[in-house]
């Protein structure tokens, strides 16, 4: 997987080709990126040097100018005027860093990254080169893992201070490609709260693109993760290259067109308003891009996501495991919940056959609304007053599982704990503080403040009787300081916070792995492959109208595998839009994804007991298929989506078809399965009709239609009105 030969270096599998060579002067130069080469140590870079008027001539040397070179990790102060991967304030007082090549280590399998999450190792190689600028002793270890089964490849940089003066760290990225002259497309994905991770689309422009965030989370905004599309690319040809970050904190992805045309990506910690002070002996560890390549357009690409995510970043113990289905209590009863209640919600759990309850907010002391006692991490007496193992423990009687929502990084001045600790909140000395839904951003560069967390969270999982926690985080970090951490320092704070939520997050989960855990941030706006490390599934969305949530999935669909997401059918008309939808398109709308529940009140779910029901069975029969399979984006229109999905054994495919609004008198439309086998005949399961997997995808599949004189229940028929869908089953027989 990993050759080096006479100064050229090449990382190979069966998905794609990396090469890149040191050039005389030392400078580590990009040669190849994309589909797998023959024989890629041969490989040579395009013509680059020639004369120009204007050009530089980087140290002397007669037209190797940097600006045109492509490489692999650019500095500042030379002849490149991009902007660079690394930028550092030296000892002479200025930033100007030359790299060249020092020395290489190739090793197999990889190591994980200390107080930061990385990517499993296991078949895999990697390869570490050590760049130096000998003026200052700033060394830089570019460190690249290949996988045998896998189309990604995963980087890092680590910059150490070898000499004796200090150094102020300004910007280092994770990673660095420099694209040939170029045509490519972007597509990214941002959004807000309620509608994370829009889709948008545009042609690289001249100049610097930067997707980024200076929230302290890595946002709803902009999510860490961006493609660039070959020019005829589209959802199944054509070459792509994508690209994302372990990591949840402040993020930039930068693609840059330069005066030649040449494209370069930038992945990593964002550097505005980042800072990082070196003393001698000091080093710095950024954290993981991953860039993902298909030659297959952006279903190839989603795909070798989807499996590199299952295989290699969410927690082992839930790999395989189907979800539970639950009832939330959030839209059922928001902060009206007490002992009595709760209880009142499992007996329906059970009525309608679901498997757990999970206590949302409002469960702790003081909590009857949003304006207090964040940080209080105990039972209300007067709502809860047996407490919460007791109530876990009756409600595990009832023969359901248990969980519990908690938002530890967060505090409200309305607290017993601020009233102790008003110095254990992120501020910056003499700012007011903003406040969001009420509340403050607890000091996680504290360690005391970790720790109290942490046995907090401790006394509530170690009785055993919860099995699933749900972690929210409901607001953006602004006034940002911590008086934990030197005056000099304070533009370390953003990304120190971030090492102390790992610390956490990596002491509970290890010591609680069956513990399921659920990532939420007022929906998405922390959803990256930082947080699923550590946990396995995560809430996308307070979206939960059909429609809405519809895009946030497809959206979603081009990172991440929908087994790391939760659903649920809430209420109609919708709390966040007021929308009017049928039970059916509020079930149909998450059905890929891995958590399936309900959130609605008594009423809701005695007027739909039947109906939900048959769904909550449904969900329950197909909670193992809908873990580890395949998803294909089919079709996608302001009207409708079609969505299949295979499962893993390749046994079963489920068609969904979205219809938004209805027309009269519509044409009547057909759509092509994709990846079935061949000469495997199918099973519609309702219908009992055999079709054969050549005639499903050669000659496709009618959807179903608008009648005005059908009723809803045929099911060649849409049932009538707007926002109605169907799934169908298909078996393979
Ligand atoms: C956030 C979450 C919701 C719910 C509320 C509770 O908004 O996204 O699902 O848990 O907090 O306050």
């Amino acid at each position: 997987m990993i050759a080096s030969e006479k100064n050229i270096f090449s990382l190979t599998n069966k998905y794609y080709s990396y090469v890149f060579r040191v050039g005389d002067n030392g400078i580590l130069e990009h040669v190849y990126y994309g589909a797998p080469l023959n024989n890629p140590i041969n490989s040579f870079s395009h013509h680059y040097q020639t004369h120009r008027d204007g050009v530089l001539h980087f140290q002397g040397e007669k037209n190797y100018n940097l600006s045109e070179i492509p490489q692999e990790y650019p500095t500042f102060g030379s002849t490149d005027f991009r902007f660079p991967a690394f930028h550092c304030k030296n000892e002479d007082g200025n930033t100007i860093s030359v790299l060249k090549y020092k020395e290489h280590f190739i090793i197999s399998d990889k190591k994980p990254l200390s107080g930061l999450p990385s990517a499993r190792g296991g078949n895999c190689n990697t390869l570490i080169i050590r760049l130096e600028d000998n003026s200052h002793k700033i060394v830089v270890d570019l460190t690249y893992t290949i996988y045998k089964n896998h189309g990604v490849l995963v980087r890092s940089s680590k910059v150490k201070n070898k000499g004796n003066k200090k150094l102020e760290l300004s910007n280092i990225y994770s990673s660095s490609i420099d694209f040939p002259a170029s045509q490519f497309k972007i597509l990214h994905l941002h959004g807000s709260w309620s509608r994370e991770l829009s889709e948008e689309t545009m042609s690289v422009p001249r100049g610097r693109f930067i997707i980024d965030s200076n929230r302290g989370s890595s946002s709803a905004a902009h999510s860490p993760f961006i493609v660039l599309c070959e020019n005829q690319c589209n959802e199944i040809s054509g070459n792509v290259y994508s690209s994302s970050l372990i990591y949840s904190g402040n993020h930039s992805i930068s693609v840059e067109k330069g005066e030649f045309n040449n494209v370069r990506l930038l992945t990593g910690i964002n550097p505005f308003n980042f800072s990082w002070s070196l003393s001698p002996g000091d080093s710095f560890q950024s954290p993981e891009a991953v860039h993902a390549f298909s030659k297959d357009g952006l279903r190839g690409m989603s795909h070798i996501w989807h499996s590199f995510i299952r295989e290699k970043i969410t927690p082992v113990s839930f790999k395989n495991k189907p979800r539970p289905t639950y009832i939330n209590t959030w839209e059922s009863s928001y902060f009206k919940v007490n002992q009595a209640e709760v209880l009142n919600l499992a007996d329906k759990a059970v009525s309608i056959g679901l498997e757990m309850v999970v206590l949302d907010d409002g469960w702790f002391e003081g909590r009857t609304d949003d304006t207090s006692s964040l940080g209080d991490w105990y039972a209300d007496a007067n709502r809860f007053p047996d407490g919460i193992q007791d109530l876990a423990i009756k409600i595990k009687n009832k023969g359901l599982k248990f969980g519990i929502w908690v938002e530890p990084e967060m505090i409200n001045t309305r607290s017993e704990l601020y009233k102790n600790h008003p110095d254990w909140v992120l501020k910056a000395p003499e700012s007011i503080s903003s406040l969001g839904r009420n509340q403050l951003v607890l000091d996680f560069c504290n360690n005391d403040v970790v720790n109290y967390i942490f046995d907090k969270l401790d006394s509530l999982l170690s009785e055993g009787n919860i099995d699933y926690v749900k972690w929210d985080m409901n607001r953006n970090m602004s006034e940002v300081g911590s008086p934990k951490v030197s005056i000099q320092k304070q533009l370390e704070v953003p990304h120190r916070y971030i090492l102390g939520l790992y610390s956490l997050l990596n002491r509970l989960t290890k010591k609680y792995p069956n513990v399921l855990f659920e990532n939420c941030a007022s929906g998405g706006n922390r959803l990256d492959l930082g947080m699923l490390s550590y946990m396995s599934q995560s809430w996308p969305s307070d979206m939960s109208d059909p429609i809405g949530r519809l895009k946030i999935i497809n959206g979603c669909s081009y990172l991440f595998p929908l087994d790391v997401l939760s659903a649920y059918i809430g209420p109609s008309p919708n709390h966040q839009n007021g929308r009017i939808t049928s039970i059916n398109s509020r079930f149909n709308a998450g059905a890929f994804c891995a958590a399936q529940g309900i959130s609605l009140n008594h009423s809701d779910i005695d007027k739909n007991k039947s109906e939900l029901t048959e769904l909550m069975k449904f969900a329950k029969e197909h909670s193992s298929d809908m873990i580890g399979g395949r998803f294909y984006r089919l079709k996608k229109s302001d009207n409708a989506y079609c969505w299949q999905y295979i499962t893993k054994d390749y046994d079963k495919v489920f068609l969904l078809y979205f219809h938004i609004l209805s027309g009269p008198n519509e044409p009547f439309k057909h759509i092509k399965f994709v990846e079935l086998e061949e000469n495997s005949n199918y099973l519609q399961v309702c219908n009992g009709k055999i079709y054969s997997g050549n005639l499903l995808m050669e000659n496709g599949f009618t959807l179903p239609y608008v009648s005005m004189t059908h009723d809803n229940k045929n099911i060649s028929y849409m049932p009538k009105g707007d926002f109605t869908s169907k799934l169908f089953v298909f078996e393979k027989i």
